[in-house]
């Protein structure tokens, strides 16, 4: 009976609490891709729902072969081979705005004919995150990556860079918004901080454990927990609780109360509890250390109470769980943000009242700072120019072109803008690689660009007119292309060019006068082999330059000299016309008529022939006259 009605006040209990949580706010929002599946998959023993592939740059599907025991177990993958780009991504849009963990498992393709486990680098948001170790497949906490960011603008990038060790293969990505106020460290984090999770450890527990399997509050991000028994001395031992720990599971952390019904407690032999870990020297951590005291032997505040150093330093001092706490059975989290300049992490818990220190659950993070992004227009013109040029996969054009600053886009040189925190795009150099189309308009959105090398390819079509606002190109090297059509007049107006190379294209036209003034400034300008280019030294000249005034001008007259011939031939055929016809009616029937035809002829040899013919005509003179 008694058994009954506590269980069912249990279950009043469970119900009470699940309504209340279930009123006070919503799931938290989660996106579980199974990378590679064509179907989307649940999984057991949680009965986790994935997404079937979506959202990727590209790679190929394959079978996996599951890397560890805590991999979820999905029975595909996606792989980026090198053939096809460097740089490849996942790009997950619609995440509504918050905090997230984004955890990334890794995969082993299922293929004798693939080599050993891939090394690569991973990067959420354009920072590099992580790189992965050689021997990671056989290390439980190594075959997946997790990382805490603030999601502003619904993406969230993920990107998988080859290192040259195999290709990159992605079993699965987890993206897990967690409560807007968790893991608030008293850094920076949020805006421009990612914390990666390097380690979480539940003391003296013997399996590993997902906050799911602990039946944990889905807003504290599904934690997976590793298992540690001992840190390694002859002095520490594990001690485990049945008792409900109170404080655990509270905003906006959500801890398990699983993870604090087991600790590790040093012994009487070494009192000092101490704790390393391997890191990646000159970088600063955040170490969150979990604490319930589960000794019954513990009964007031003062009884047990210890330093806890962290490589060396004085981290908190007399550090008394059950007086913080409040009680026994209760949780209680401390966190310290450190640099670290070596190689090692060490935690070490030394008493000052009593002769045992212990801890339950440790959780380390690397503080890293976000990077800056790529201007988002410029970015855009880049994407523009990926398409118009039909860009190779190899090139890998994938991700944020400047940034993680170890991975940039091939070809692409980058520039810091420190006073607008950005990075700009300051060069391009493109040269001989089988590029083909025509050059976009957009391409003058590269407001940064120094220097546009697309020699040797077989770029068609005008050179845009817009390339001549990009003020601040010096070099354009378009050489050995299919460029048609003229030299727009807006290049002569790039007052910075000093190198401008446009040989070997199928350019005619006048070569813009402002070039030419330009020469006398050390530029050096190459228009040679072109379909007719004209009007610069060593090209041939233009021929005189008419204004279109002018043409009208010219126009006009030749119409008038062409009306004026017209008339004048139509008034000597008609005056010639007549004439034929006077003679043809003198020679019919008038005598007189002839006469004076005979006259003018007279006249006329007489004029010709001087003083010997006037004589003629004065003897036939009075007839005439008259
Ligand atoms: C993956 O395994 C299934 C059988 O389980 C097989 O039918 C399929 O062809 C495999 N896919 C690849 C890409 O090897
Ligand atoms: C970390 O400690 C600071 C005080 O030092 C506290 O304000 C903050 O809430 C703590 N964060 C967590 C996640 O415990
Ligand atoms: C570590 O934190 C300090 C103080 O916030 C900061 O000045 C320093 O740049 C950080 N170092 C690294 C490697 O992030
Ligand atoms: C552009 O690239 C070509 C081919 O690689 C190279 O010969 C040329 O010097 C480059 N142009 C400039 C201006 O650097
Ligand atoms: C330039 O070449 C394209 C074909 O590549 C053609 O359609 C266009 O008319 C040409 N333009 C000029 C000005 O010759
Ligand atoms: C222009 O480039 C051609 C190669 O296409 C080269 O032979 C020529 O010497 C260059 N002319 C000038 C003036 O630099």
């Amino acid at each position: 009976m008694q058994h009954r009605i506590s269980s069912f006040l249990f279950t009043l209990l469970t119900l009470v609490s699940y309504l209340h949580r279930s009123s006070s706010r919503p799931e938290p929002f989660a996106l579980r891709i199974s990378c590679g599946a064509r179907q989307n998959v649940k999984t057991q023993p949680t009965n986790t729902q994935w997404s079937k592939d979506f959202a990727y740059t590209g790679g190929h599907p394959a079978n996996a072969s599951i890397s560890s025991y805590i991999a979820p177990p999905l029975k595909t993958l996606r792989y980026f081979p090198l053939s096809d780009g460097p740089e490849n991504c996942y790009n997950l849009n619609r995440v509504p705005r918050g905090h997230y963990a984004v955890r990334i498992f890794y995969g082993v393709v299922k293929d004798p004919n693939f080599g050993d486990e891939p090394l690569f680098d991973v990067s959420i948001e354009g920072t590099h995150v992580y790189s992965l170790k050689s021997g990671w497949s056989s290390v439980e906490d190594q075959s997946f990556s997790e990382a805490l960011l603030f999601v502003k603008d619904g993406l969230v990038s993920v990107c998988f860079h080859s290192t040259g060790h195999g290709d990159p293969a992605v079993l699965s990505i987890e993206v897990l918004q967690i409560d807007d106020k968790g893991y608030v460290l008293g850094t920076n984090w949020g805006d421009g901080v990612i914390l990666r999770t390097v380690k979480r450890l539940a003391c003296g527990r013997g399996k590993p454990g997902f906050d799911a399997d602990y039946g944990g509050d889905p807003w504290g991000g599904d934690r997976y927990w590793g298992p540690i028994q001992t840190f390694g001395q002859s002095g520490d031992r594990a001690r485990s609780t049945e008792s409900v720990i109170k404080k655990a599971s509270v905003i906006p952390n959500f801890y398990t109360q699983k993870i604090y019904q087991h600790a590790l407690v040093s012994t009487d032999g070494k009192p000092d509890l101490d704790y390393t870990l391997d890191v990646e020297p000159n970088r600063n951590y955040s170490v969150l250390l979990h604490f319930a005291e589960i000794d019954e032997a513990v009964t007031e505040a003062g009884q047990r109470v210890f330093d806890i150093l962290i490589n060396g330093d004085v981290a908190f001092k007399d550090v008394d769980v059950f007086r913080m706490a409040g009680d026994r059975f209760t949780a209680l989290v401390l966190n310290k943000t450190v640099p670290v300049n070596g190689r090692s992490l060490t935690i070490t818990m030394h008493p000052t009242k009593g002769n045992h220190a212990f801890v339950n659950a440790i959780e380390i993070f690397e503080v890293i700072p976000a990077e800056y992004r790529t201007s988002i227009e410029e970015v855009r013109a880049l994407q523009a120019l990926k398409g118009a040029l039909g860009l190779p996969l190899r090139f890998g054009w994938n991700g944020d072109p400047c940034v993680p600053q170890d991975h940039p886009w091939s070809g692409v040189d980058c520039q810091f803008d420190k006073a607008n925190n950005i990075w700009v795009i300051d060069g391009l150099g493109l040269d001989n690689q089988g590029l083909w189309g025509s050059l976009p308009n957009d391409m003058s959105k590269l407001h940064h660009l120094q220097s546009l090398n697309l020699s040797g390819n077989s770029i068609q079509g005008p050179i845009p007119s817009t390339l001549g606002t990009i003020t601040s190109l010096e070099t354009l090297d378009l050489s050995f292309n299919m460029f048609n059509g003229s030299i727009p007049e807006t290049i002569g107006q790039l007052t910075s060019l000093r190198t401008l190379n446009l040989n070997s294209n199928l350019l005619s036209g006048k070569v813009p006068a402002a070039l030419g003034g330009r020469l006398l400034h050390r530029a050096s300008f190459n228009f040679t082999a072109n379909a007719g280019l004209c009007g610069m030294p060593g090209l041939p000249s233009c021929g005189p330059h008419l204004s279109t005034g002018a043409k009208i001008g010219i126009a006009f007259a030749v119409l008038i000299a062409v009306a004026l011939i017209v008339t004048c031939s139509a008034c000597w055929w008609k005056r010639r016309q007549n004439i034929l016809r006077a003679q043809k009616i003198a020679s019919r029937d008038a005598p007189y008529a002839k006469a004076r035809t005979h006259f003018s002829r007279d006249v006329q040899m007489s004029r010709h022939h001087g003083q010997e013919n006037s004589r003629t005509a004065t003897e036939n003179g009075p007839t005439l006259l008259s």
